[in-house]
């Protein structure tokens, strides 16, 4: 892949403050894009867009809860008028609440449901309301959203966010086909991340103790690490090198499409 091929691409990257959204962030910067990143923490995610300003990228910060649709409509209007265009949506931000089926509460699947389905949604629309032709932006574009292999495996603890990521990977779907057969000019694509040590991957890993599925966190990694063929853990970066890709003209044809960046987990 050509070093600069996002070059003058403008990104919006969500959950870009830390972890996968904020390794993406700098992959895209590192291909020429510039970059807004959007999150409900403002220290850390202006913090993140500076660290990215001084490699020489164009970067920005919008404060965005993906639950609110006119928060969203603020942060689309703000990459516009910031960056000068809108081309990426990484709709990265999500959330994951452990539990057994047989303990789980209405409210933490209700917040589930809102982050991470709510918020993919409501980032499609505006995107492919700015991107398409006539609109604020206007060129077309690419959409990543962030599923995970929880969407392709049975994995215990995590029913509903799996049921939240399954759906993810359908929406991806279906939002693709209408962007092609509507004329919108956005590819949409979506990755299947492995387990990541982020703060919320290793939370889970302490979790998976809590619910007394593993005797200790190192035995919980232990486990996914036998279960990948790859013998390791995914980092951000393999995550970051994945998105960059799908949002590059290397994959121009592709579209509609679930990538799992997870060492072989989800075979
Ligand atoms: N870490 C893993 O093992 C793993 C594996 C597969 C998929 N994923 C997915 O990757 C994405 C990023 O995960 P991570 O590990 O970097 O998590 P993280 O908890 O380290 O970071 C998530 C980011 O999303 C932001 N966020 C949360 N709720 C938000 C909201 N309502 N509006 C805007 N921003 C919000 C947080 O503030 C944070 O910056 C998530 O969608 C997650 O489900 C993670």
């Amino acid at each position: 892949m050509s070093e600069k091929n996002l070059a003058g691409k403008k990104a919006l990257v969500t959950g870009g403050a830390r972890g996968i959204g904020a390794a993406i962030a700098q992959a895209l910067a590192r291909a020429g894009a510039s970059i807004m990143i959007a999150d409900i923490l403002e220290e850390p995610g202006k913090a993140t867009a500076g660290e990215i300003a001084k490699t020489g990228a164009k970067t920005g910060f919008a404060k965005l809860d993906v639950r609110d649709d006119e928060q969203w409509a603020a942060a689309v209007a703000a990459t516009i008028s910031t960056l000068g265009g809108y081309d990426i949506l990484i709709n990265n931000a999500g959330i994951e609440i452990t539990s057994l089926v047989i303990d789980v509460k209405a409210e933490d699947l209700r917040r589930m449901c809102d982050v991470n389905i709510v918020g993919v949604g409501l980032g499609m629309k505006h995107a492919f309301r700015a991107m398409r032709p006539g609109g604020a932006a206007g060129q077309g574009g690419a959409v990543v959203n962030i599923a995970s292999v929880a969407a392709t495996i049975a994995f215990p603890a995590i029913a509903g966010y799996s049921g939240t990521k399954s759906a993810v990977d359908r929406m991806t779907r279906i939002a693709a086909v209408e962007s092609g057969k509507l004329g919108y000019g956005v590819r949409v694509n979506c990755l299947y991340p492995g387990l990541v040590p982020t703060d919320m991957g290793m939370q889970l890993a302490a979790d998976i103790v809590a619910v007394g599925l593993a005797p200790d966190p190192n035995a919980a990694v232990a486990s996914v690490i036998e279960q990948t063929p790859l013998g390791r853990l995914a980092e951000v970066s393999d995550i970051a090198d994945a998105a960059a890709f799908l949002c590059s003209n290397d994959a121009r044809f592709i579209t509609g499409a679930g990538l799992p960046v997870d060492g072989g987990m989800g075979m």
